[in-house]
């Protein structure tokens, strides 16, 4: 079980709208998701079409040190989906910072509860946090909660400004673990169209370097329709460009995953997924992607299409070109047709000669 806090203290730079849409994504490519609404706001809870009446027993109730008879976990979880669950939250939650303000350990209060989980719902792959815009105790329990941040960036004057403190507070933390927590950050509502986007993202990347995640999510009206709506991405727009966003945020963020849990020698599928833009599984087939700003048309051919060109689409103005192929073989070969010239995919590592003397990219599914 792995926990990710989604938290920056400067409000309104998406974390709410990243919590829900990368966990729905996490979701969507099989994975058993928490989603933990910490803030006492409860957006992540209304977001997603959950209603809390007066007496409904939120997360306020799990941590809260003065319950007399706290609720037990059932009664609290709401299942969105089998396997996609939510810690609801209300402004009940804002009586706990008072309530424990002179409490020793009071940083560790849901550590404790998630050790709980762990031992009672050992299902989970992710919890995900979606912290409150303060450096309050939630946050701090949070923060000391989990194994990694993710930290939500939009592109603005003040955004800039708070990065230097985030530094900090990431210091603090590491002072009292053994493993120091694992950092990603990412631009949000992000406009290309602006050069002063442009201008804050080559500040976020020389701030971050590696640890900026590639992906950026842009701005997208669909985002704040989702949410009035109760839904995440995944169910009110599949078919967005901000569904394909939170898609390849939970794809990197998995390939990072692997990367850190794989040995380097491990053969085999995994080490397909390796490469951001090499072929991935997907529910409804196998992923394929090329990365090419110029082109105009990207064609695939392979054994699964009879060797006939199929275009791929362009999604995103970095040139990224996508098409989901249903593929019932456990090994095959392609290519690509970037501009009628045929080539092998360059994200892909394996390759066999093919009958012609060249070679095709071959993929060999475990
Ligand atoms: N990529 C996006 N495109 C368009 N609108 C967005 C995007 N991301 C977030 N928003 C909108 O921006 C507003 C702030 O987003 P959100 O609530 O996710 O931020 P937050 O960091 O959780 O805020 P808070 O600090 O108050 O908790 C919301 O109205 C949300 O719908
Ligand atoms: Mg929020």
């Amino acid at each position: 079980m792995r926990v990710i806090a989604i938290t920056n203290q400067k409000g309104g730079c998406g974390k709410t709208t990243t919590s829900i849409n990368f966990s729905a994504c996490l979701h969507f490519l099989q994975k058993r998701v928490l989603l933990v609404d910490l803030d006492p706001q409860g957006h992540s809870t209304c977001g997603l079409g959950i209603k809390t009446p007066k007496g409904t027993p939120t997360i306020y109730e799990l941590l809260s040190p003065i319950q007399a008879v706290p609720p037990s976990m059932t009664q609290v979880i709401r299942s969105l989906y089998p396997d996609f669950d939510l810690l609801p939250s209300n402004a009940a939650l804002n009586a706990l910072e008072e309530e424990c303000n002179f409490m020793p350990n009071n940083q560790l209060l849901l550590r404790e509860l998630l050790a709980r989980i762990k031992a009672q719902h050992a299902r989970y792959d992710f919890v995900v946090l979606d912290c409150p815009p303060n450096l309050g105790i939630l946050t701090w329990n949070a923060l000391n909660a989990a194994d990694e941040i993710i930290i939500p960036v939009e592109p603005s004057f003040f955004s800039l400004h708070g990065l230097g403190k985030i530094s900090e507070t990431i210091q603090v933390v590491n002072r009292s673990r053994s493993v120091p927590i694992e950092v990603h950050a990412l631009l949000t509502i992000f406009n290309s169209l602006t050069s002063f986007s442009q201008e804050v993202h080559d500040e976020v990347r020389a701030h971050f370097k590696t640890q900026l995640f590639r992906t950026i999510i842009h701005e997208n009206v669909s985002l704040r329709e989702a949410a009035a709506a109760g839904q995440s991405i995944v169910q009110y727009a599949p078919g967005s460009s901000a569904f394909q966003d939170y898609l390849n945020l939970a794809v990197e963020y998995l390939e990072r995953d692997w990367d850190r849990k794989l040995p380097s020698q491990e053969l085999g599928w995994h080490k397909v997924f390796q490469n951001h833009f090499a072929p991935r599984s997907m529910p409804d087939g196998i992923l394929f992607q090329f990365s090419n700003k110029t082109a105009a048309t990207v064609e695939i051919a392979g054994d699964f299409n009879h060797w006939v060109p199929e275009p791929l689409v362009r999604r995103s103005d970095d040139g990224l070109w996508q098409k989901i192929i249903r593929v019932d073989m456990k090994t095959f070969r392609y290519k690509f047709i970037v501009d009628g010239e045929w080539q092998v995919d360059p994200s892909h590592p394996l390759q066999k000669e093919n009958a012609y003397g060249g070679l095709d990219s071959y993929v060999e599914l475990s």
